[in-house]
């Protein structure tokens, strides 16, 4: 990010809790405590988290009581995503996005849990403005981890460079985050966006799809698939195995080679 867009956020940021009652009309932000900043983190203690690797554990309070991570996970797919700051526009619309389509998660056994770097009390003032603007009157409900002091956002390192250096002093970049983790806790898939860049909520479903259909099929995914389309027999299947797993398939090259996509 560029520095004057990172000075222009982090600006408007420090504002927007004096702005917020009168421009929103909403329930107004609790004041943010000063303290919130004041843990310190050490680089060397950060889990390395690698496609393979389980979830690192932790406990949290969110909008929806306290949970054990794993525990949380039960047996479902988990889509772990996370906000650097509550009664913030981008962060606004993902999260009612999200809310909208929890029936969509949830059809492939997936939870939905958001996290935002700000308190339980900010946080639920903040979801009256998700229900007010995102998602036609509907409820919001799933969880909100209020990462206050960063804890999590720091277990998963989910800030930028700079934000690391300044974790413990203020508004850290870019906690923009999506993990998905599958239902033995292992992290399949992670996507890192800055705070200016609001995330695509299809692309994280067509993902899911992607990883389910792998695990389901040992098929692969080309370049922009979405469920439905062609799918790609991996190179290590023999055309024996794959006539017998697959069926019919078009070879174009000895190691690009297109079936069907599979019943579910
Ligand atoms: C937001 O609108 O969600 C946002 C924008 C910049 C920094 C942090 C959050």
């Amino acid at each position: 990010m560029s520095s004057i867009l990172r000075r222009t956020i982090a600006s408007s940021l420090r504002a927007a809790p004096r702005l917020r009652p009168a421009a929103t009309g909403s329930v107004a932000r609790p004041m943010l405590a000063p303290a919130r900043f004041q843990s310190t983190f050490k680089a060397e203690d950060q889990p390395r988290i690698r496609i393979g690797s389980v979830a690192p554990n932790f406990k949290a309070i969110t909008t929806e009581g306290e949970i054990d991570f794993h525990e949380f996970i039960g047996d479902s797919w988990t889509i772990l995503f996370s906000h650097p700051a509550d009664f913030t526009p981008v962060c606004t619309t993902e999260l009612g996005a999200f809310s909208v389509l929890k029936e969509e998660f949830a059809k492939r056994n997936a939870k939905l849990i958001g996290l935002s770097a700000d308190s339980l009390e900010s946080h639920q003032a903040w979801l009256k403005d998700i229900e007010d603007t995102q998602t036609a009157g509907k409820k919001f409900d799933f969880p909100i981890i209020a990462d206050f002091d960063r804890k999590v956002s720091f277990l998963y390192d989910m800030v930028d460079e700079e934000g690391f250096k300044k974790l413990n002093q203020g508004i850290a970049f870019t906690i923009r985050n999506v993990f998905i983790i599958d239902p033995s806790k292992k992290v399949r898939l992670f996507l890192v966006y800055p705070a200016s860049t609001g995330r695509n909520t299809a692309e994280v479903l067509r993902v899911l799809d992607a990883l389910q259909l792998t695990d389901r099929s040992g098929l692969v995914t080309p370049v922009n698939w979405t469920d439905g389309q062609d799918v790609i027999i991996p190179p290590s299947v023999s055309n024996a195995d794959a006539s017998a797993k697959y069926g019919e398939f078009k070879e174009l090259k000895p190691y690009l080679r297109f079936t069907k996509q599979p019943a579910k």
